[in-house]
C-alpha cells in the first residue's frame, strides 16, 4: 500500500475577459490566474481495486455559522478524475481518497478544480501511469475549464475555453498579498454565463491583459491593482448586490484594488502586505457586522506534497 498527501491551492482570476460564445455553448476567455495560499488536502492510499472517496457532506468555514453542502461523493470531481484516469490508462489497482475541504464551495476560487487537478497529479504518480503533464491537462479539460490551469500550476494565462494554458512570468521575491472575502453562499457559474450578454460596443481588452501580465512580471503590485478586471462582474453584482457592497467596503478600507474572482462569489482585494491585509479584514468585519469568511492570503506556487503521517 502506498500513501501520498497533497495540498492543492485555490486560484484567483486577476484578469478575466469573455471574448464570445462558442458553437459548443462555452465561452472563449482570456484570463490571468494565480494560485493562492488557501489549500484543500487530499490523502491517497492505494488498494487492490475500486475508487472510494471519503469527503464530508458539508463543510464548515471560519466566520460562517452555517455549513456549506458539498454534494454526493460519487459526483465529486475527485472521484470523476480518478475514474477518468483509470479508464484512460487501463490501470487495474484502486485507491481510497480522503478530501479535507478548506477552499470555499462554488466561490470562484476553483476549489473543485484544484481537487480534480490534485487527483490527476497524485494518482498519476501513485499508480505509476506515467502520463505527461500535457496529457493530464487534456484529461482535466474534459472535467472542467479551470482544471488544466491548476494542473499546470503557478501563475498562468488561460485562453480558449480554459484549455490553452501558458506560464506567466511573475517576479520572484515580490509577494502578492490579498484579502479574500466569501459571503457564505456560492454562485452557479453556468447561470452567470447564461445571464452574461456581450456588450456589442465593448472593445476587446487584449492590451489590458498584456499590461496586467507585464505588471505581474515586473512585480508592480500597484500596476496589478489598477488593472484588475472581470467581464462577468457586473452580471454577478446585478444578481447579488451584496457582493458590490463588499467591493465598496474593501475599497473604503484602503485596499489597492478590488475585483470579483471568476464567476464569484469571492471578492478579492489586493493589499500592500500581510499587515495591511489584516487591517483591511478587521475593518470590513466591523463595518458590516455580517457573517463572512475572510482570509488574508498570498499568491503561491503549485500543488505540493506533504509529509505522510505514520
Ligand atoms: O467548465 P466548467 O464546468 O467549470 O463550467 C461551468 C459552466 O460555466 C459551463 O457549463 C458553462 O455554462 C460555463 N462556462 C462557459 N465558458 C467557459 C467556462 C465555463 O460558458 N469558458
Amino acid at each position: 500500500m502506498k500513501r501520498l498527501v497533497l495540498a492543492t491551492p485555490a486560484k484567483v482570476n486577476l484578469f478575466l475577459d469573455v471574448l464570445g460564445r462558442r458553437p459548443d455553448g462555452y465561452h472563449d476567455l482570456r484570463s490571468l490566474v494565480v494560485p493562492v495560499s488557501v489549500y484543500d488536502r487530499l490523502t491517497f492510499e492505494t488498494c487492490a481495486s475500486g475508487i472510494a472517496l471519503c469527503a464530508p457532506s458539508q463543510v464548515r468555514l471560519a466566520g460562517l455559522p452555517w455549513p456549506l453542502p458539498l454534494g454526493r461523493s460519487r459526483d465529486n470531481l475527485v472521484a470523476r478524475a480518478a475514474r477518468l484516469l483509470q479508464s484512460t490508462t487501463g490501470h487495474r489497482g484502486g485507491v481510497r481518497i480522503r478530501l479535507d475541504k478548506r477552499i470555499p464551495i462554488a466561490g470562484g476560487l476553483g476549489g473543485g478544480s484544484a481537487d480534480a487537478a490534485a487527483a490527476l497529479l497524485g494518482l498519476n504518480r501513485l499508480w505509476d501511469t506515467r502520463l505527461s503533464r500535457d496529457t493530464l491537462m487534456a484529461l482535466g479539460a474534459r472535467l472542467g475549464s479551470d482544471i488544466p490551469a491548476l494542473i499546470h500550476g503557478g501563475a498562468v494565462r488561460m485562453e480558449g475555453r480554459g484549455e490553452c494554458v501558458t506560464a506567466l512570468p511573475r517576479r520572484v521575491g515580490t509577494p502578492l498579498w490579498m484579502v479574500l472575502v466569501y459571503p457564505g453562499f456560492g454562485v452557479a457559474t453556468g447561470d452567470i454565463y447564461a445571464r452574461y450578454t456581450l456588450n456589442a460596443g465593448r472593445r476587446p481588452a487584449r492590451g489590458r491583459c498584456d499590461a496586467m501580465a507585464a505588471a505581474l512580471a515586473a512585480g508592480d503590485v500597484r500596476g496589478v491593482a489598477r488593472r484588475l478586471f472581470n467581464a462577468l462582474q457586473a452580471t454577478v453584482f446585478a444578481k447579488y448586490p451584496l457582493l458590490e457592497i463588499l467591493k465598496k467596503e474593501l475599497e473604503k478600507a484602503g485596499a489597492l484594488g478590488v475585483v470579483l474572482s471568476g464567476s464569484g462569489s469571492t471578492v478579492l482585494a489586493l493589499v500592500r502586505d500581510g499587515a495591511q491585509g489584516r487591517a483591511v479584514a478587521a475593518r470590513l468585519r466591523t463595518a458590516l457586522g455580517l457573517p463572512l469568511w475572510v482570509r488574508v492570503a498570498r499568491a503561491t506556487g503549485a500543488t505540493r506534497r506533504l509529509p505522510v503521517a505514520k
